[in-house]
Formats: C-alpha cells, sequence, structure tokens
C-alpha cells in the first residue's frame, strides 16, 4: 500500500472506531437533511445511501482513497488500452465494444473499425433470422436459439434476456445451457425441433469443457436428426479462437469474433451478446451498448463525491474493510432483473477474488466480500428474517424502477412499498421498549408483553443503500451493468489486484482433467488423498445395501 492510501486507509480506520455504537436511527435523528446530503443522482437515477453508516465526515475521508489510489490515472491506463491484466499480458477494453465514434488504441491500432464491423455482422444476422431469411436446413424458419456458453459466455446474456423480456421478439425463443451436467441441455433440447433450431456456441477459448461437451451433444443430436449437412445451417459460434470453431465444423463465415482485450465478464457487449440480439433485436441492443456508454463517460469525467460507480465501491469498501461485513446482499425488486445477482457474482468475486496485489505480495485486508441475493418480494418469505434478526451484518443493495415493466395495476405500487418498507425496518429497528408499548396497547397484558418483546423487537442499524431506476429499459439496462463494472474496476484500484485474471478457476479444472481416467477407470487411484479415491470408488462399486 502506498504511504497516502496507508494514511487515509488509518484515518479511516479511527473513524470507523470512533463511530461505534451510532445508531443510524439516530443518525437520522440528528439531522433532518440526512437523504439530500447523503443522495446523489445521474440523469433520472437516484443513489440514495443515507441510510448507511457514514457520516460527512467518512465520506470525505473515503474520497480520499480514490485520490490515494489514483484512481484517475488507472481509469486512464483502461482507455489507453494499457495492459492492465498484467498477468495475463492484456489490456482491459470492454469499453471500446460501446463507444460509439472515435478512434481508441490498442497496441498501436484502432480497435473501433473492427468492433464496428462484428456488430454489423450481428445485425445482417439477426436481420436474417427475424426476417425469416435464414432457413434450417429443411428450409424452415428458425423460432428456437439454444446459446452453449458458460461463465461470461452465459451469464451476461441470459441475465439480460430475462430483464428485457419486455421487449422480446414475439417469433423467437432462446434458452440457455451452461450446466456440464447433461439435464441441462436434455431438457432444453426436449422442448425444441432440430428442424427450426439454431445453436449459438459461445466461449471465449473455444476449449472450456462443459462448453465443449454441450456442444458436442447438441451436434450428435442435429445431425442424428438431419445429417452432417446441416450443421452449417443450425450452428454458429462466437469466440476469440476462430481456429478452434473452424475444427469444430462450423463455417467462418457463421462464426463471430471478439478479442482478446475482452473479458469473459465484461463480453456481454461483444458478439457474445447474440442470442440477447437475437432475443430482442439489435435495435435494443444498440439502446443497451449506448447506455453503457452514457455511464462510462460519466465515470470517467465525475468527481467522487458524484461518482455513481465511486460512490458504491467506496460504501462497501467502508462496510467490509473498516465495519466488518463479509457478504453484500444484492435485492432487486423487479422480478426482470432477478438473475442480476446471479451475474455479479461473476462479475465482483471472479474479478476481485483476489489475496495477491499487484507487486505479488499477499494483501493484509478484505477483498471481495461474498455476494449473494435474489428478487423481492421472493426473498422476504425466504432469508430476510436472518438480515433482520440473524445478528449478521448484511448490508443490502435494493434496487427499484418507478415504473413497472409490466403494467398489472395494483402492483408496483405494493412492490414499491415493500422495497422502502424494507430498507426503513432494517435502518431503524424496533427497540425494547417500543415494541413492548406497541404490544400493550394491543391489550395484551403486562406478563405477556414482557414475555413476548424480545422476539418481536429488532436491532436495525443494518446499512443499505437504494438505486431507483426510472424504469428497465435497454439503455438503463446497459448504464446499470456498466455501473458495476466500473464499481469493481475502482475496488480493484484500491485493493491494489487485477480484477481481470481468474487463476483460482484454473486448479479445479486442471484436478477435474486428472481424475476424469481414474472415474472411467483407465487410471490408477494410487496417488489420490482417501477421501476422494473413496469417492470415486464409492461410485464404481456402491457400497453395500445401495440400489444402483
Ligand atoms: O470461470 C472461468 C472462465 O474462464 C470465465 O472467466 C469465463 O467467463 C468462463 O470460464 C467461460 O470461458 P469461455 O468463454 O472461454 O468458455
Amino acid at each position: 500500500m502506498n504511504p497516502l492510501l496507508r494514511n487515509a486507509w488509518q484515518a479511516l480506520s479511527r473513524a470507523a472506531e470512533s463511530g461505534r455504537g451510532v445508531h443510524l436511527r439516530d443518525l437520522f435523528a440528528a439531522d433532518s437533511q440526512r437523504f439530500s446530503r447523503f443522495s446523489v443522482t445521474w440523469n433520472d437515477w437516484l443513489l440514495d445511501y443515507s441510510k448507511q453508516r457514514v457520516t460527512q465526515e467518512t465520506m470525505a475521508l473515503l474520497g480520499g482513497l480514490w485520490q490515494a489510489a489514483d484512481v484517475p490515472g488507472w481509469i486512464a491506463r483502461m482507455r489507453a488500452g494499457e495492459p492492465i491484466n498484467h498477468t495475463e499480458g492484456r489490456a482491459a477494453l470492454h469499453i471500446a465494444l460501446r463507444h460509439p465514434t472515435g478512434p481508441i488504441m490498442h497496441a498501436g491500432q484502432d480497435v473501433m473499425p473492427a468492433v464496428h464491423a462484428e456488430l454489423d455482422k450481428m445485425r445482417r444476422f439477426a436481420g436474417e433470422i427475424h426476417g425469416r431469411h435464414w432457413r434450417g436446413a429443411t428450409g424452415e424458419p428458425i423460432s428456437d436459439v439454444v446459446n452453449i456458453g458458460i461463465g461470461g459466455s452465459d451469464l451476461g446474456p441470459r441475465m439480460a434476456t430475462q430483464a428485457l423480456a419486455a421487449f422480446r421478439h414475439p417469433d423467437i425463443r432462446v434458452h440457455y445451457v451452461a450446466n456440464l451436467d447433461g439435464a441441462d441441455l436434455a431438457t432444453v433440447l426436449a422442448t425444441v425441433q432440430p428442424r427450426t433450431t439454431l445453436f449459438v456456441i459461445a466461449s471465449k477459448t473455444f476449449t472450456t469443457q462443459e462448453t465443449m461437451q454441450n456442444a458436442a451433444s447438441a451436434r450428435h443430436w442435429l445431425v442424428h436428426a438431419l445429417g452432417e449437412a446441416a450443421v452449417a445451417r443450425h450452428f454458429v459460434a462466437v469466440s476469440t479462437n476462430l481456429a478452434e470453431v473452424a475444427r469444430f465444423g462450423i463455417e467462418p463465415a457463421n462464426a463471430f469474433a471478439f478479442w482478446d482485450w475482452v473479458g469473459g465478464r465484461y463480453s456481454l457487449w461483444s458478439a457474445i451478446g447474440l442470442p440477447l440480439v437475437l432475443a430482442v433485436g439489435f435495435d435494443n441492443f444498440r439502446q443497451l451498448l449506448a447506455g453503457a456508454h452514457a455511464m462510462d463517460e460519466h465515470f470517467f469525467a465525475a468527481p467522487p463525491a458524484q461518482n455513481l460507480p465511486g460512490q458504491l465501491a467506496l460504501l462497501e469498501i467502508w462496510n467490509s474493510n473498516f465495519l466488518g461485513a463479509d457478504n453484500r446482499a444484492v435485492l432487486p425488486y423487479s422480478q426482470s432483473l432477478g438473475l442480476l445477482p446471479r451475474y455479479l457474482q461473476q462479475l465482483e468475486m471472479e474479478s476481485n477474488g483476489k489475496q495477491i496485489d499487484r507487486q505479488g505480495q499477499a494483501l493484509d485486508c478484505a477483498t471481495a466480500p461474498v455476494l449473494w441475493g435474489e428478487a423481492g418480494t421472493n426473498g422476504q418469505h425466504a432469508f430476510y428474517q436472518l438480515i433482520h434478526q440473524g445478528g449478521r451484518q448484511v448490508p443490502c443493495e435494493f434496487i427499484a424502477c418507478r415504473r413497472p415493466d409490466f403494467d398489472l395495476p395494483g402492483h408496483h405500487e405494493k412492490l414499491l412499498a415493500n422495497c422502502f418498507a424494507q430498507s426503513e425496518a432494517l435502518m431503524r429497528g424496533k427497540t425494547l421498549a417500543e415494541t413492548t408499548a406497541a404490544l400493550a396497547a394491543s391489550g395484551m397484558s403486562a406478563d405477556q408483553a414482557a414475555f413476548l418483546a424480545p422476539y418481536r423487537s429488532f436491532p436495525g442499524n443494518q446499512p443499505s443503500t437504494t438505486l431507483l431506476l426510472p424504469r428497465l429499459d435497454p439503455h438503463n439496462l446497459g448504464a446499470l451493468l456498466a455501473l458495476y463494472e466500473h464499481k469493481v474496476f475502482v475496488q480493484s484500484v484500491i485493493w491494489d489486484i487485477n480484477p481481470f485474471d481468474q487463476w483460482g478457476v484454473e486448479y479445479g479444472k486442471q484436478l477435474a482433467n486428472r481424475l476424469l481416467p481414474v472415474i472411467l477407470g483407465t487410471a490408477s487411484a494410487d496417488q489420490l488423498d482417501s477421501s476422494t479415491a473413496g469417492l470415486v470408488a464409492a461410485c464404481r462399486n456402491p457400497p453395500r445395501g445401495g440400489r444402483d
């Protein structure tokens, strides 16, 4: 940690210590302007963080982290196409994928012509599918698209397809298959016909075991029904590895490219978005890119106090590094954003779940907290009990839209009332005295009220942020996802880690490859630990009394 950053860090530690024991309820009681003091607007968005356990002093100190870590310098490095993914020697230029005009340089070349050429190819292809000009091997138009990919080649388009359900093309159904478990592919194949199905094989590397196995099984299913020649009309691919795509048997004309300077979990904006384009149309995808670009511009220009990604990043650092929270719940009060927590799990935890800094040294602070969540109000009937009374710190991030994307009378106002009520309850809590008085006022005997009051009181002081969007449309969704990408980036800069590699995922992959021959019975289990060897043996020879 550089000396400036260490000083800022120490000042924040002292502020956390002196604020210990201060309740959010008291902060609100002491300041009638708290909401306006601790909320930021951007266009017609509102970020209310007044229910975070912060004071003006805290926010000023957090703003100091931004300067001390040189966030502006790192933004400049990212925009200049420097290899800020230093362990892989790569740039991280996902911002170029939504950049409308003007050069963006990488290794001495402007990447924008290639970006726009690929977007054009996606637009033309979607036009052919939607216009029913692209025909399957038997001459029928395509009605179903099955995207086969995993991680960043699945979560982004899958989440966005659900998020933009209100914008779906009426004639095309898009399905997503990711899991190596054959149940995933088999379940989808049972609902589609070979004659009218298009497979999109999406893999940055085109070597990922899950995707390659699912692609091979899908190919087998199609060839079995329609013959080998049908592959050209029913398979397209998205990858940076066009040689492997060709080896799989997909023609270059049916391959959509992207580049190694696009990280897997930052790739929705590239051709990895193809299934989304097929689901909602190219114009809506363009709007998504425009929304992300608008957030990029905001992020690059706004000072930390007005910077939405910056504020979210700093508030989480405050909660996790200084107040001791080890997790964050993302709670969209939007059914359409139901997959957002899963998408953010990869974006945030695969990016910032690291412990070695850019100098190769072990960090002495925690990095990305565990991220979890679920669409409200469903979560209220599952895990909110723990957030209210479980005794753990769970910083919450509520996301709501002023207007619904499906307008059924009577729903949306109740949804908003629930969202705001939860953040109010988590902030305020309910003291023992308040509960006892309320129970007594309801006619309960003093003894009974005294007995029940501890169970029906709430500690409160649970920090939360509420992000209020005007509505969920492609533009706002694009901006929302770019907001989180930049939030992750700011945190990585302050923690001094590389958010663009993912070495932790590799080790498990290697061990799975080593174990496969043992499970197949072609290699010995001698080198394995007794638990792993025991599990393999139990699969091959079920324990006595089993019903296999
Ligand atoms: O989970 C590891 C990872 O490399 C992700 O970063 C990536 O999104 C995913 O696997 C899929 O990789 P690919 O697109 O190369 O199949």
